[in-house]
C-alpha cells in the first residue's frame, strides 16, 4: 500500500507518525512511503534519511495523492479534507467525544478512521497502543518535570556538606503513565508512594519499588475493561482526605489519574494545595481532562501560595525523537494488521514475499478494527460520537 506522512500542522506538535527504520522495514515488506518534506525534522529525522530508507519525499497536499493510508497526529482540518483521497484510511489520534462534527465531516470525505485512541487494550493489540506508548512518554517526562521544578534532589546524597535525605513522592493514579513515572522517579533516587482505585494497579506500583497508599473506599474501585470506575461521593471525599495526608508530606506529587469518558476527579483540592510545603512541586498529567488537582490550569506552570503546580499538556511531544520512534512501531503493527501478508514458500523463511501485500483490507469482523474504526464508508461507526449527533445505532 502507499502510506503518507503529511507534515503535523498543530501548533507544538513535534512528533511525527514514521522513522526511517520502519519506513526502511515496511519498503522491504513491500509498501510506498510518501513524506512530506519536514515532517521529520522536529523528531530529529531529516529528509535525507527518509531519502535513505526508501521513502520519496513530497510537497504540501501532493503527498496524499494516490494514497492508500495517511497517518498523522491530529485529524485533519475541514478545509484541507478535498486534499484526502476518498477510501484512504486515516491513522490519527481523533478525541472524537471533542469533535463529533469533525468526525462527521471525516465519514462524510470518505476517510476510514482508524483512531489511535479507540484501539482495544487487548493483548493481541498491544503493538499497536499509541495510547500506552504516550502514556509512557508522559509518565517519564512529569518525573523529569517534578524533579526540576523541585528545589531539592531526588536522591540521598552523603557530600561532605552534609547528608541530604531523598525527596518524597506521591503517584496518584498508577496506569501506565502513573507505573513509569514511578519508575524514573525511583531511578533518580526519590521514596515513592502510590495509589490508584484499582488493587491491580497497586500491586505493580509495589513490584516498582513503591510503597502502595491503601484507603478503605467502601467500594470498587475496578470499572469495566481494566478501567477504573467513577466513584461515589462518599468514597471520593474518603479518598481525599486519606490522600491529603500523604500530599501534605510529600516534595513532589505526580497526578494521572483518569476515568474514561469523565472528566478527571478531584484528588487534591485547593485545601490540601495550600497545606503543602512551601517548594513543593505538584505535576498534573490529567491536565488535558480538567485536571486531578483544584490549582492546575490546563497548558500552564503556576505557583498557588509556595506550591508549583505544572499543568502543560502534551507531554509526549516534548521527548518528540523517541515518541516518534514509538509511534512509527506502533503504526507499522497497524499497517501490518491491515494487510495480511500472503504466506511464504515452506522451507523459504529468509525470502522476501512471493507477491506484493495485499490492499488495505478492512476486517469489520475482527475486534481491533472493528473497536478503532470511528468512521468508514461515509458512516460513523463509534457509538458514542453517532449519540452525540442523534443517529441511530452502528450501521
Ligand atoms: P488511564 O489513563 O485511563 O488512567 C490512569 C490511572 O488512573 C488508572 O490506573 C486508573 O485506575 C487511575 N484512577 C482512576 N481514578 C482514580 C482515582 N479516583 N484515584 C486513583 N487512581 C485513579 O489508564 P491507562 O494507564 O490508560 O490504563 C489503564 C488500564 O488499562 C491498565 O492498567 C490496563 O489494565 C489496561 N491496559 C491494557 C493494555 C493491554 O492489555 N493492551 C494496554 C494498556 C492498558
Amino acid at each position: 500500500m502507499r502510506i503518507a506522512i503529511p507534515k503535523e500542522r498543530a501548533s507544538g506538535e513535534r512528533r511525527v507518525l514514521a522513522s526511517p527504520e520502519v519506513v526502511k522495514r515496511l519498503v522491504r515488506a513491500g509498501h510506498e512511503w510518501v513524506v512530506e518534506r519536514g515532517a521529520g525534522l522536529d523528531a530529529g529525522f531529516s529528509d535525507a534519511e527518509f531519502e535513505a530508507a526508501g521513502a520519496r519525499l513530497g510537497e504540501g497536499a501532493a503527498v496524499l495523492a494516490g494514497a492508500h493510508l495517511v497517518a498523522q497526529l491530529s485529524p485533519p482540518a475541514p478545509a484541507d479534507l478535498p486534499a484526502y483521497p476518498r477510501g484512504a484510511v486515516l491513522v490519527c489520534f481523533l478525541a472524537p467525544a471533542q469533535r463529533p462534527q469533525e468526525v462527521r465531516a471525516l465519514a462524510e470525505a470518505g476517510l476510514s478512521v482508524f483512531a489511535l485512541d479507540l484501539i482495544p487494550r487487548i493483548t493481541r493489540a498491544q503493538a499497536m497502543d499509541a495510547l500506552s506508548s504516550m502514556s509512557t512518554v508522559a509518565g517519564y517526562r512529569a518525573a523529569l518535570l517534578a524533579a526540576q521544578h523541585l528545589g531539592k534532589f531526588f536522591p540521598m546524597l552523603m557530600t561532605a556538606a552534609g547528608t541530604i535525605p531523598p525527596a518524597r513522592v506521591v503517584v496518584i493514579g498508577a496506569g501506565v503513565a502513573g507505573l513509569q513515572a514511578i519508575a524514573t522517579c525511583r531511578r533518580l533516587g526519590a521514596v515513592v508512594e502510590a495509589y490508584d482505585v484499582r488493587a491491580e494497579a497497586r500491586e505493580q506500583a509495589r513490584s516498582l519499588g513503591a510503597e502502595a497508599i491503601e484507603v478503605d473506599l467502601g467500594e470498587r474501585g475496578e470499572g469495566e475493561g481494566g478501567y477504573a470506575r467513577s466513584l461515589s461521593a462518599e468514597a471520593q471525599a474518603r479518598l481525599a482526605a486519606r490522600l491529603a495526608e500523604r500530599v501534605r508530606a510529600a516534595d513532589a506529587v505526580i497526578t494521572t489519574a483518569l476515568v474514561p469518558g469523565r472528566p478527571a476527579p478531584c484528588l487534591v483540592d485547593a485545601a490540601t494545595v495550600a497545606a503543602m510545603k512551601p517548594g513543593s512541586v505538584v505535576v498534573d498529567l490529567a491536565a488535558e481532562a480538567g485536571g486531578n488537582c483544584a490549582g492546575t490550569r490546563p497548558g500552564e506552570v503556576t505557583r498557588v501560595g509556595g506550591v508549583t503546580v505544572v499543568g502543560l499538556l502534551n507531554l509526549p511531544a516534548t521527548l518528540p525523537a523517541d515518541a516518534s520512534r514509538m509511534l512509527a512501531r506502533n503504526l507499522q503493527e497497524i499497517v501490518h494488521h491491515l494487510t495480511p501478508r500472503p504466506p511464504k514458500a515452506p522451507g523459504d523463511a529468509g525470502a522476501p514475499p512471493a507477491a506484493p501485500p495485499a490492499p488495505v483490507a478492512l476486517d469489520l469482523a475482527d475486534e481491533i478494527t472493528a473497536g478503532a474504526l470511528a468512521t468508514h464508508a461515509g458512516e460513523v461507526r463509534h457509538a458514542p460520537t453517532r449519540a452525540a449527533l442523534g443517529l441511530g445505532a452502528t450501521p
